[in-house]
């Protein structure tokens, strides 16, 4: 490691690739184009893109990813197998600085499913880095489950990978089994022990199985690790990864008891935040830390009173530096498209004309109906903007009557594939009258899982932020949309949703080839 390492951690984010592999999340190609600009532009080191021999489409967005990245290393996942190597190659080349990242599962459990033994294990793992770093300079293994992996087993493993020409070892927590304590030294150890081990990167991949995969990655970077592997929101299989918005603002905020930098400009975390969120489908907890909706709210009396002589009192950072002014929005009615454009700049956001133009219309129908827009209302817009576009498709106008005289009616026309259709249907309530209106111009079989119904800002005015998630012969599709009238974005979050599984169709039809780590 050079000096000026030393002190540098590394974010390699993962949200669309492990990011992607939690139940329900999934991206679209535009979407994951546009997320990994925003990561990229947000200035996160690696950014795994996927796993390029999982199905076409991770292959293509791989690619594509590769091809417009910037200053990011692009990175793919392969298991320890040659063709899985070849092809992640195929993929990432394209990038100015490509990664290849190969695993196998280390500890005894997984051991048995390829039903190797120690040895076999470690020829295999010889031979697959070998042939990775033939392909790439830049070689990143993971020994899957390393921390319920014996010591010695697991030193001898990461010597093989070194000596094969590793530049990066990732001691993943795969199944968040270890603490703090533990993760610290587990990284020190190694370093300490295994040959070579000061000549590459050592990187921690935390999951939140116990809730502690932020404190055992920031552990980690105590004992040693200078790569820190986290997904925007935390975003990942089970409970999920170590959330990059906390370890990057916990390094800020303790520079004093961490004295470790990172290349993150804080202020697109909410940004990049909102839009995860919105194209995975997994609404943020308003407790959630950095990111949650009351992370910077402030109700009772006390704490009002203290934030309003000095802002530290009750806050350890400032709301700015992730991307949220602390006050409301001085946007209303009479703004024009520059103040619009310097406020979503503000807001660490950046839109083409085109995009402008849209959030724009939108935000002048927006404040004629509701008093004050407040940060949350803007991204909402841009979140909803960002979508539509390549929709087949789209809600063109709806009303709904409804009331306490008997069944609501929905009357609704749609553009479906660039045709315009209408239906009227009746239901038990608005919600269900629109739905089954949907359902009459575009029949389908999916199940609803879940309908959830959040406010983004205060007052009946409010914008409503609706979820929609459906299912479909074992296809998870989650579709999101704001409106202030509740039923309007109702409408549109579930077809949003069909969007989406319409997509999920087209991709997972013939492509998709059925893959586990079980191969490993
Ligand atoms: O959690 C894990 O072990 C992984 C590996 C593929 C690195 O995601
Ligand atoms: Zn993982």
């Amino acid at each position: 490691m050079t000096d000026q390492t030393k002190d540098r951690v590394l974010i390699f984010d993962t949200t669309l690739r492990d990011g992607e592999q939690s139940p329900g999340a999934t991206m679209t190609h535009d979407e994951k184009l546009e997320i990994a600009e925003l990561l990229d532009d947000m200035g996160v080191d690696i950014i795994e893109a996927g796993f390029p021999i999982a199905s076409e489409g991770d292959f293509r967005a791989v690619s594509e990813i590769a091809e417009r990245s910037k200053d990011a290393v692009i990175c793919g996942l392969a298991r320890a197998q040659l063709p899985d190597i070849d092809r992640c190659w195929e993929a990432v080349k394209h990038a100015g600085k490509p990664r290849i990242h190969t695993f196998i599962g280390t500890s005894p459990l997984h051991r048995a499913i390829p039903n190797l033994t120690m040895d076999e294990m470690a020829d295999r793992i010889h031979e697959t880095v070998t042939h990775a770093r033939n392909l790439c300079d830049n070689v990143q293994w993971s020994p899957m489950d390393a921390t319920r992996t014996e010591w010695d087993y697991l030193c001898r493993v990461v010597e093989i990978a070194i000596k094969a020409g590793a530049t990066t070892i990732n001691i993943p927590d795969t199944v968040g089994y270890t603490a703090p304590r533990e993760s610290a030294d587990l990284i020190k150890r190694l370093i300490e022990t295994v040959p070579g081990a000061p000549d590459v990167v050592f990187a921690t991949h935390c999951h939140n199985d116990l809730g502690m995969a932020t404190a055992n990655a920031l552990a980690a970077v105590e004992g040693g690790a200078r790569q820190i592997e986290c997904t925007i929101n935390g975003l990942g299989e089970r409970a999920g990864n170590t959330a990059l918005e906390e370890v990057v603002m916990a390094i800020k905020t303790r520079s004093d008891i961490m004295p470790f930098t990172t290349g993150i400009e804080t202020k697109k975390i909410m940004h990049i935040s909102r839009r995860v969120a919105t194209v995975a489908g997994f609404p943020v907890q308003f407790n959630k830390a950095i990111v949650g909706k009351n992370a910077f709210a402030h109700e009772s009396g006390i704490h009002q009173d203290g934030m309003l002589k000095n802002a530290e009192t009750f806050e350890i950072m400032r709301p700015e530096d992730v991307g949220i002014a602390g006050t409301s929005l001085p946007l209303g009615k009479h703004s024009g498209r520059a103040a619009l454009r310097a406020k979503l700049k503000e807001l660490g956001v950046e839109v083409g004309d085109n995009q402008l133009k849209d959030i724009f219309v939108r935000f002048k129908e927006l404040a004629d109906r509701k008093k004050e827009v407040y940060d949350d209302d803007i991204l909402a817009l841009v979140s909803a903007t960002a979508d539509e576009e390549t929709d087949s498709l789209q809600l063109v106008n709806m009303s709904v009557h409804c009331g306490t005289g008997g069944p609501a009616t929905a009357d609704l026309e749609m553009e479906i594939d660039g045709k315009e259709v209408s239906a009227t249907s009746q239901g038990d309530g608005p919600v269900d009258a629109t739905f089954k209106a949907i359902r009459m111009l575009h029949p389908n079989a999916a199940r609803l899982q879940l309908y959830q119904v959040h406010a983004v800002t205060e007052g009946t005015d409010a914008q409503a932020t609706v979820t929609v998630r459906l299912e479909e012969d074992g296809m998870i599709a989650t579709g999101q949309s704001a409106d202030t009238d509740t039923v309007v974005a109702s409408a549109k979050a579930y077809i949003n949703a069909l969007n989406r599984l319409v997509v999920r169709r087209e991709k997972t039809g013939k492509d998709v080839k059925e893959i586990s780590y079980k191969d490993a």
